[in-house]
């Protein structure tokens, strides 16, 4: 494994919620802490959702934005981030809306699923960085007056066209492919994996339980990202001196 990551001259990623864990955001599918576990993603995370009930949903997303806020990127973000700089192609796509990514240094990240510090407008989708407050819950588009929603994918929605493409592309041509603590169930990213095997690269899956993906990996490493990574990293690209 150490010599497929030496060798190595473009790397993909993929992660997920599992990622997260440790800077203290709940995953989806955890059986005790997960957010599925806990709320009916039929009634927070749909368009139909959001069109019945539009309070309910942009305030549960009002909590995990201020989650988010709180936390900060763990050490197995900061290793991803260093290992940009490790290799000629790196592409880092994730399924995380809550951009630790890129507040660990990452550059250019793939957010398949969205961001949750964004919003749009629910009728004509133009993008927001940022909103004025506002009485009105959800605030209202400064364009046009329809809700904002948050700017992430829901259940029965198209992933951003551009975003899955990019993370595809360097999931075909990588030497060597991560799938880092992501229960690989979601479609269609869980394929990038598998198109990454099915294009010959060394497909390593980091995770602290087993998954679909785990039989078929060239290597399954058990535990936790933040304790696992920063050390893959120092044993394949030992720091000077
Ligand atoms: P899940 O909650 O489905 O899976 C998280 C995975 O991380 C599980 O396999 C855990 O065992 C593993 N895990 C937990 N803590 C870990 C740690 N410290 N280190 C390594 N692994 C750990 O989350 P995702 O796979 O990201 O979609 O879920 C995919 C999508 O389903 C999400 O993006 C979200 C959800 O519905 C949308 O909201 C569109």
């Amino acid at each position: 494994m150490l010599n497929a990551l030496r060798g190595a001259r473009r790397i993909a990623v993929l992660t997920g919620a599992g990622i997260s864990a440790e800077s203290g955001i709940p995953t989806f599918r955890d059986a005790q802490t997960g957010l599925w576990a806990k709320y009916r993603p039929e009634e927070l995370a749909t368009p139909e959702a959001f069109e019945r009930n539009p309070r309910l949903v942009w305030e549960w997303y009002e909590w995990r934005r201020a989650l988010v806020c709180g936390a900060h990127p763990n050490p197995g973000h900061v290793a991803l981030a260093r290992m940009q700089d490790c290799v000629a192609e790196f592409t880092l796509a994730t399924q995380n809306v809550d951009g630790l990514h890129a507040r660990a240094g990452s550059r250019s990240v793939v957010e398949l699923h969205g961001n949750i510090l964004r919003s749009k407008c629910f009728a004509e989708g133009t993008l927001f960085e940022s909103w004025p407050p506002s009485e009105s819950v959800p605030p209202r588009c400064p364009d046009c007056g329809a809700w904002l929603r948050p700017d992430v994918v829901w259940f029965g929605e198209m992933l951003p066209q551009g975003a899955l493409e990019s993370a595809a592309g360097a999931a075909d041509r990588c030497d060597v492919y991560f799938s880092i603590g992501t229960s690989a169930l979601v479609q269609p990213a869980a394929q990038l994996p598998i198109a990454a095997l099915d294009a010959g690269a060394t497909v390593i899956e980091i995770n602290r339980d087993p998954t679909p993906l785990t039989s078929l990996a060239s290597f399954s490493l058990r535990g936790a990202a933040g304790d696992i990574l920063p050390r893959l990293l120092e044993a394949a690209w030992p720091a000077p001196g």
